[in-house]
């Protein structure tokens, strides 16, 4: 008998609004008003979707067409079979016995590479479970068409906007009569302009790299005391004038097992929004803590907030609660897309609590995985 699995809660996620994955609910629904297995397979054995139904003990129960051609099993030759012994793929097991896997979890097909299928493990009625998966195969072929694109376009954009940047510095330099009051104001403002294109051509690289999944990750054990020390330390050069009071608060036994430039710029995007959205001599709290074998790495303000029905789209791209405000404080709308899919690479959940008028917390939550007692530790988590 294997360990229990954990499938999660559905709480509100920002990486999952984009999922179409909504028929786990209504297969979910199926099954409860239906009598008898034989009812629900009759119902659903044609889906195009692949669906699987396991007892507590992960032994199958049941799995329809397209389950039994994509996982390469028989339910009338395999029923009452241990799945975990049946799936030949590595990285499916794990998923199932939840060894720190997002809830929703994409890989390939074990019976068919090229297939790509996006897996959901859910619990079913009478202490079973429901293995759901769907091909997602055109769906990421898509993905690299647009993830290529934005990556060309900004590579190729780099050139002729550094071109411009540079004339425009030049001439914004320039001192005697040779330019006309008028003109010197109109180069003030096309300089502004191409530093604006400039970040944002930076920013849409860094998400077509983060979304790359061969961009490499590599790992290290990052020391959280120091890097939030850093990070506070750009934020009060950031806050300058407006005097925020920036406070750390972090567990020093603990460090963070991440790649070090992503964490960085988690935390300085997340930092920077803090500074932007609180008035003048509000509070930032930037905290990392270990409880329960969970690392939270979470960024609190007291500044404007976020109203509720903004918050399952303040990740998406380009979006921005007020877009005028935004602007003035030279914002693209980019942040938290970075933030997101850092996020995700780090088999993380982001966490969003916010009241109007009164601030916001943005806390980062990572698997017991990428946390490590370190040296200067006395109390070991692990035992
Ligand atoms: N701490 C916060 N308090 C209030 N609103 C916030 C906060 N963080 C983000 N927001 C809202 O979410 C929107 C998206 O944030 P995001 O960081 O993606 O973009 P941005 O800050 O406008 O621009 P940039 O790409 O330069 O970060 C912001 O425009 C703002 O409306
Ligand atoms: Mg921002």
């Amino acid at each position: 008998m294997h360990a229990k699995p954990n499938p999660q809660s559905s709480s509100f996620e920002p990486h999952q609004s984009e999922s179409p994955d909504d028929l786990a609910l209504t297969t979910e629904g199926t099954g409860e008003t239906a009598d008898s297995l034989e009812d629900f397979s009759d119902n659903v054995s044609w889906l195009p979707d692949a669906i699987t139904i396991l007892d507590h003990d992960l032994n199958l129960i049941w799995g329809n067409n397209m389950a039994e051609t994509w996982f390469g099993f028989s339910t009338s030759e395999h029923a009452h079979s241990d799945f975990i012994e049946l799936i030949q793929s590595n990285e499916i097991k794990e998923f199932i016995l939840g060894k720190g896997y997002p809830e929703s979890f994409e890989c390939a097909s074990p019976k068919n590479p090229d297939l790509v299928l996006r897996l959901r493990f859910l619990p079913y009625k009478n202490r079973q479970y429901l293995l759901q998966a769907r091909d997602i195969t055109q769906i990421k072929a898509l993905e690299n068409i647009r993830r290529d694109f934005i990556a060309n376009a900004s590579h190729e954009l780099r050139t002729p906007v550094s071109i411009l940047y540079g004339y425009l510095e030049m001439m914004s330099e320039k001192k005697g009569s040779g330019i006309s009051s008028e003109w010197r104001q109109a180069i003030k403002h096309m300089r502004k302009q191409i530093i604006r294109i400039k970040q944002i051509i930076e920013d849409m690289s860094t998400l077509s790299r983060l979304e790359n999944p061969d961009t490499p990750n590599p790992s290290e054990a990052l020391d959280m005391d120091e890097l939030i020390e850093s990070a506070s330390n750009n934020a009060r050069a950031l806050s300058g004038k407006s005097s925020h009071s920036i406070l750390t608060k972090v567990n020093t036994n603990y460090d963070l097992l991440g790649n070090r430039s992503e964490i960085e710029s988690l935390v300085s995007n997340l930092v920077s929004n803090a500074i932007h959205y609180t008035p003048a001599e509000g509070r930032i709290t930037i905290k990392w803590d270990v409880k329960s074998s969970v690392g939270t790495l979470s960024v609190a303000d007291t500044g404007i907030g976020i109203e509720k029905q903004e918050l399952p789209r303040i990740t998406e791209r380009f979006y921005r609660v007020d877009s005028s405000r935004s602007r003035n404080t030279g914002g693209t709308g980019l942040g938290l897309a970075i933030v997101n899919h850092i996020v995700n690479r780090n088999n993380a959940k982001l966490r969003i609590k916010s009241i109007p008028k009164r601030g916001s917390v943005f806390s980062v939550i990572f698997p017991r995985s990428r946390i490590q007692p370190n040296n200067r530790s006395t109390d070991l988590l692990f035992g």
